[in-house]
């Protein structure tokens, strides 16, 4: 038996998001809007447009930009309350992946009375949850159409919140606001999607047809144009391949779950503030050489429809030629973390039942610790 959900309005237009007014209509029920958000995506002017749009058409608008990367729950606490006071029809999530999963969970908040630590977890978020519309700025999380929230609980440790009331109920895409990406979170917020699709694709658990199809043409267009729009940014064609390749991996892997890359990246995020995509491109390789035995015909299926070779080996080659391609750093003395960190890394890593579970081959402390130490310098 499979089941496939994910959200059910989905617009697509570069330039879109200057016409917030429009894409908004008939989602806000009292004409006051809020817009979570950071303050580096704020300070860029990428909601200028729209929020002036809003305003002619007569919406109220409050902007809480207090957003910040691995979001703690101190701040998505904050962004609640203040949103609860302002009263809003309707929760615009605007940014990467960090203010979106922000903007899912105080819409939950905001929208019933279930305490955020009650949350975690698989279906524990019941809602209901305010009405809520999603615009990436990033193409990597695809968070835009997944049922999960990552939170950073307590110092170091990031969360999930896994619930279908999660899923937006609008989603506009606008590839020009991805223009101004650096290189380098384009490349790494990239090959974070291509991890989504690879590891949805080999997903153990909940692996089905349709994730298997959107996997495969996720992956065929974020290698198409993940080079072309690192060394081009403003590509419209390849920045739209990106948004629409991130957003297609985000609804293959919300119905067929990540696995040990991401549970491998995780510590480095929590620990040493690695950004998510790049502590995924880091754990990559390793991961994918150490479930071989167990994916191998899984990968030569990706590497074949990529038309890059014909077994699982050319897939993993292929992934480390963009890792070259585009310039990532590759160890973990790169960035900033010492060989010594790596059993405390190892045993976080081996808590991430909810991504473990669903990995093709059964991921060890021995083996996590190899992986790390394979990587290190
Ligand atoms: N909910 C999900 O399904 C899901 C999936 C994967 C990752 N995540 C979470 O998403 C977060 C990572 O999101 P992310 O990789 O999109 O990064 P992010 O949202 O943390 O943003 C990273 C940086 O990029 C900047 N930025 C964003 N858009 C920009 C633009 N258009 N131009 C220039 N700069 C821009 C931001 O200001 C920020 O400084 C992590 O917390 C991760 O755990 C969630
Ligand atoms: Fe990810």
């Amino acid at each position: 038996m499979h089941s496939f959900q994910t959200v059910s309005d989905i617009r697509i237009e570069p330039g879109g998001a200057a016409k917030l007014d429009y894409y908004v209509d008939g989602l806000c029920r009292n004409k006051r809007v809020a817009i979570v958000t950071d303050k580096g995506v704020r300070a860029l002017g990428l909601l200028d447009a729209g929020v002036e749009s809003l305003r002619a058409a007569g919406y109220q608008t409050f902007v809480f930009d207090k957003v910040v990367a691995d979001p703690p729950e101190a701040v998505v606490l904050k962004g609640a309350v203040a949103i609860r006071k302002f009263n809003p029809g309707l929760i615009i999530g605007f940014g990467g992946g960090s203010p979106m999963d922000t903007a899912k969970v105080i819409a939950h908040l905001c929208g019933c009375d279930q305490p955020l630590e009650s949350l975690y977890g698989v279906g524990q978020a019941k809602g209901p949850s305010l009405p809520l519309m999603l615009i990436p700025t990033t193409a990597g999380t695809g968070s835009e159409v997944t049922n999960v929230a990552i939170i950073t609980t307590g110092e170091t440790a990031k969360k999930g919140i896994v619930a279908d009331s999660l899923y937006a109920d609008r989603v506009l895409l606008d590839a020009a606001l991805t223009f101004g990406l650096p290189k380098s979170i384009t490349a790494s917020t990239g090959i974070d999607a291509m991890v989504h699709a690879i590891e949805a694709y080999t997903s153990i658990r909940e692996k089905n047809p349709i994730s298997d199809a959107l996997a495969l043409t996720a992956l065929r267009k974020l290698r198409g144009a993940i080079v072309t729009a690192c060394e081009s940014p403003d590509n419209v064609e390849a920045r739209g391949d990106m948004l629409i390749g991130a957003m297609l991996a985000g609804q293959a892997f919300s119905n067929a779950p990540c696995a040990a890359v991401h549970a491998l990246a995780y510590p480095l995020g929590g620990f040493f503030h690695v950004p998510h995509g790049l502590s995924n491109a880091l754990v990559m390789t390793g991961v994918m050489d150490y479930n071989l035995p167990k994916a191998d015909h899984w990968y030569a299926e990706i590497a074949r429809d990529m038309g890059v070779g014909q077994t699982g080996v050319s897939l993993i080659d292929e992934m480390q030629r963009i890792k070259d391609a585009t310039h990532v750093p590759q160890t973990l003395a790169a960035v900033d973390i010492p060989e010594d960190a790596i059993p405390m890394m190892a045993k976080d890593a081996m808590t991430k039942d909810r991504l473990l579970m669903n990995n093709a081959r059964e991921m060890t402390f021995d083996a996590t610790v190899k992986i790390y130490e394979g990587i290190a310098s």
